[in-house]
């Protein structure tokens, strides 16, 4: 089959990552007799030094005509200064909404072979730990109104506002209990309904979602709790669904849990089967260019975009499984690196995923 991909390397260690990432994937086009056609594309900072602004309107174009998008990482020092709407991470809302990427798929999964990874060293990982975060993300507090004013005696005021909507609410719901029959079966909704009113509308709406879905068990936590007990027993977690600042933060935390940021992929997926694939760490400028970048988050990027975008599962789980024995070989980038391991750069590990796609 044919697939048009659009693909934007972006800042720091992006181009280096993405690079391993597309190198898998033809391994897989030439494996499984698919053509990829693959249209490279700025955003982020690259494009603000190329063009003048993150988010091209070409890019967005390119996008819009393609079958699914892969991204590296966006952003850098060099940009933090620029006031809020010229900066590189406006690139990425920018794609989210103008793309309707309103689901954001956050896998956190510890792997067999890292578990020492895991960095709190009193948790027990014996249990299988296997969460999956659906995050909304092209409402809430991202998207509502924001501004500044001035007051007569206070000083200035800026505000932003949390906004949802039934619809908004409703799909990202539907979405979740979806994923969650393929899974465990079990949805947690994480919300503040003791104080938000937008949180009182999402428990309501998430409740009465769930009555098309007897055979999922449902339960809600308020985020402060969910923040504590995914440190205190992560295990308890199958599908956690809720807001977008509310996920942003919970998804940082529980990729903590694995250990390793470098190894988690994301999927931001539009109504239909259109998607935005990327890892969810950043751009590390820090050791762009020195070849010790983890391109395995963006390599899972490429299989969960097999997987939902191309509905190519036989794909997407002989990338899952060339990363396991990769893994379960030895071979290890820096960030995942323990005593007795092999360490390999960000092109050599590329080159081991790829030749063990088959
Ligand atoms: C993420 C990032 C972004 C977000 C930033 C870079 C805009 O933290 O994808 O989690 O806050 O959504
Ligand atoms: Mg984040």
């Amino acid at each position: 089959m044919d697939f048009k991909l659009a693909v934007i390397p972006g800042d720091g260690i992006g181009p280096e990552i993405v690079a391993q990432a597309l190198k898998v994937l033809e391994r897989v086009g030439s494996v499984f007799g698919h053509n990829f056609s693959i249209k490279e594309l700025l955003a982020g900072g690259c494009a603000i030094d190329a063009v003048g602004e993150p988010l091209p309107e070409e890019t967005l174009r390119e996008c819009k005509n393609s079958d699914a998008v892969l991204l590296g990482a966006v952003g850098g020092v060099k940009w933090d200064n620029l006031p809020g709407d010229k900066r590189p991470e406006k690139a990425l809302l920018g794609l989210r909404g103008e793309l309707g990427l309103y689901a954001n798929l956050r896998p956190a999964v510890v792997y067999e072979e890292l578990k020492d990874a895991c960095l709190i060293k009193t948790m027990d990982t014996s249990d299988n730990i296997d969460i999956m975060v659906v995050r909304e993300l092209t409402g809430g507090i991202y998207f509502g109104e924001r501004g500044r004013k001035m007051t007569e005696d206070m000083g200035e005021l800026a505000f932003d506002t949390e906004v949802y909507t039934t619809l908004e609410i409703e799909r990202i719901a539907r979405m979740a209990f979806d994923i969650a029959r393929k899974r465990k079966s079990k949805v947690t909704s994480v919300d503040k309904a003791n104080i938000l009113e937008s949180s009182r509308l999402w428990r309501e709406v998430v409740e009465k979602v769930a009555k098309d879905y007897p055979d999922v068990e449902l339960n809600h936590l308020y985020v402060d709790n969910a923040a504590m007990q995914l440190i205190r027993d992560p295990s308890q977690f199958d599908v956690i669904v809720t807001t977008n600042m509310f996920g942003d933060i919970l998804s940082d935390e529980a990729s903590m849990i694995t250990g390793s940021i470098g190894m988690l992929p994301s999927a931001s997926l539009a109504e239909g089967n259109f998607g935005l694939y990327e890892p969810i760490h950043g751009s590390a400028p820090d050791i762009a260019g020195q070849d010790k970048a983890n391109p395995l988050a963006t390599i899972l990027s490429v299989a969960m975009m097999l997987r939902y975008s191309f509905n190519l599962s036989k794909e997407a789980d002989a990338v899952e499984k060339a990363v396991e024995k990769a893994l379960k070989e030895g071979y290890r980038t820096g960030d995942i690196m323990s005593p007795g391991k092999i360490l390999v750069g960000t092109e050599k590990m590329g080159d081991i995923i790829a030749g063990l796609i088959e």
